[in-house]
């Protein structure tokens, strides 16, 4: 099994270009099932997970091919409304085929996703979104099968909490349906922005877009789309916090500083440098702190929906402040158990203490974080992992570094350019 290597203690300079957004790519390429045609989605980043939604495609009858950053895909003839296992299981935004599929053929059969890494992610909300539109679901044998009774017919669908795939699987079974749908409680994040857009290029009638009040008049036809993912935030937010880790000064472009107001905000605290222009970052640390005068400062953070400070970034925020002067309070609200990464960051020497949905961080001086062999638990966990490592000093050896591939485009060559002592190896480390 592949790790990474990196030897820490050296600052980041340079530029660096941030790829299109998977948590964009993934419903507005299941969304490509909604209408038979050749369907053009721009700047789509090449990770293991937009290939494992590429497959499904694929399973279910649709042809594609790539062309640089541009993934052209052909609905025309669907064989099949089936997400099978052991797709699902290995990633869970499969479920955004069921919303589609209901539209386009009045029928899904989609394998649960079972829990991760982080919570039990169930689907209960998209259910009953389903339901109060016409749908009928039956949970058997580890799948939901999905049928419309008649046809899909408008109501008011109301989240008890936002819910991002939630929003995003109403909005496309919504779409073609008879009447007006209203999705209350809907999520913001940009992501959902960016479906809406792609589905009013296919001549879909939405508003209330980035509100959390989306109304969907159904239309009788839709056309195959053209449509521009938009930058990964996710990943902008994971090298200004790596900057900010190591001291150095980078210019984060082809990104949307619009998109991270609360990190923006957070990393200013910590007394990071932050400059913002038009689809760019400036990102260094203060005079003092690059002149080791002064240590970052401790920041509190707590994760929200959007445009509250993104549950995301977390764990990367956290391999921040493990060298703040004083102590940071973490508090996760809307995953159950997204800390996997501090046992992980402990055996860097970070001293982190977890007090039910808090992590409490005492910074230590930077001499204190060593280097070691350390374990990705999931995708965001190994950024966080990966961050440290830049920081310690000495040797972190990162394993099951296939958590970081899903969702992280040439991070490691992304990395090197920006000067890091960084590399793949294959270990016999499983
Ligand atoms: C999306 O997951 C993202 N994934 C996640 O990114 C992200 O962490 C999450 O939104 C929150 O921002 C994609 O967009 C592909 P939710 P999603 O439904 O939609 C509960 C990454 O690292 N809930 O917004 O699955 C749920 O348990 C990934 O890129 C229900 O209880 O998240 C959670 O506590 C990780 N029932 C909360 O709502 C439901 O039916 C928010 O989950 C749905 C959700």
């Amino acid at each position: 099994m592949d790790t990474i290597i990196i030897r820490g203690g050296k600052p980041l300079h340079g530029t660096v270009k941030i790829s299109g957004a998977k948590n964009a790519a993934l419903p507005i390429l299941a969304a490509t099932l909604l209408v038979a045609g050749t369907h053009i989605v721009r700047n789509v980043p090449d990770l293991r997970d937009t290939r494992t939604m590429l497959q499904l495609l694929e399973t279910l009858g649709a042809t594609h091919r790539r062309e640089g950053t541009t993934v052209y895909v052909d609905t025309c003839e669907l064989s099949g409304a089936e997400a099978p296992y052991e797709l699902v299981k290995t990633m869970r935004a499969s479920v955004l085929v069921l919303g589609p599929l209901l539209t386009r053929a009045g029928y899904a059969r989609v394998s649960l996703p079972g829990g991760c890494a982080i919570g039990a992610r169930p689907i209960n909300y998209h259910l009953k979104g389903f339901e109060q539109l016409g749908v009928r679901t039956i949970l058997a044998q580890g799948y939901v099968e999905a049928r419309c009774k008649d046809v899909l017919t408008g109501s008011t669908v109301y989240f008890d909490t936002p819910t991002v795939t939630g929003t995003e699987n109403l909005l496309m079974a919504s779409v073609m349906a008879t009447g007006t749908t209203i999705i209350k409680n809907a999520a913001r994040e940009p992501e959902v922005g960016n479906l809406v857009d792609m589905l009013m290029t296919m001549g879909a009638d939405i508003e209330g877009k980035d509100t959390d009040r989306l109304t969907v008049h159904g239309v009788r036809s839709l056309q195959p789309a053209t449509i521009d993912i938009i930058p990964d935030r996710i990943e902008t937010g994971t090298y200004l916090i790596a900057v900010a880790a190591t001291g150095g000064r980078v210019r984060v472009e082809q990104c949307n500083p619009t998109h991270l107001p609360a990190l923006t905000e957070k990393l200013r605290s910590a007394g990071i440098a932050v400059e913002e222009e038009e689809g760019a970052f400036t990102v260094s640390c203060s005079e003092q702190v690059e002149r080791n005068q002064c240590r970052l400062r401790s920041v509190d953070v707590k994760t929200l929906v959007y445009p509250g400070f993104p549950t995301d970034l977390q764990a990367q925020f956290m391999a921040l402040v493990i060298q703040a002067e004083g102590t940071s309070i973490i508090h996760e609200t809307i995953f159950e158990n997204r800390f996997m990464h501090v046992a992980e960051l402990q055996r860097l020497g970070a001293d982190i203490t977890i007090d039910g949905a808090s992590a409490v961080v005492r910074g230590i001086s930077l001499e204190k974080i060593c280097g070691a062999p350390v374990m990705a638990t999931d995708l965001r966990a190994s950024a966080s992992l990966v961050i440290a490592g830049l920081v310690a000093s000495g040797i972190t050896e990162i394993s099951r570094i296939y958590h970081l591939e899903r969702g992280y485009e040439n991070m490691i060559e992304k990395l090197q350019a920006l000067g890091a002592d960084i590399h793949r190896s294959s270990s016999t480390i499983v």
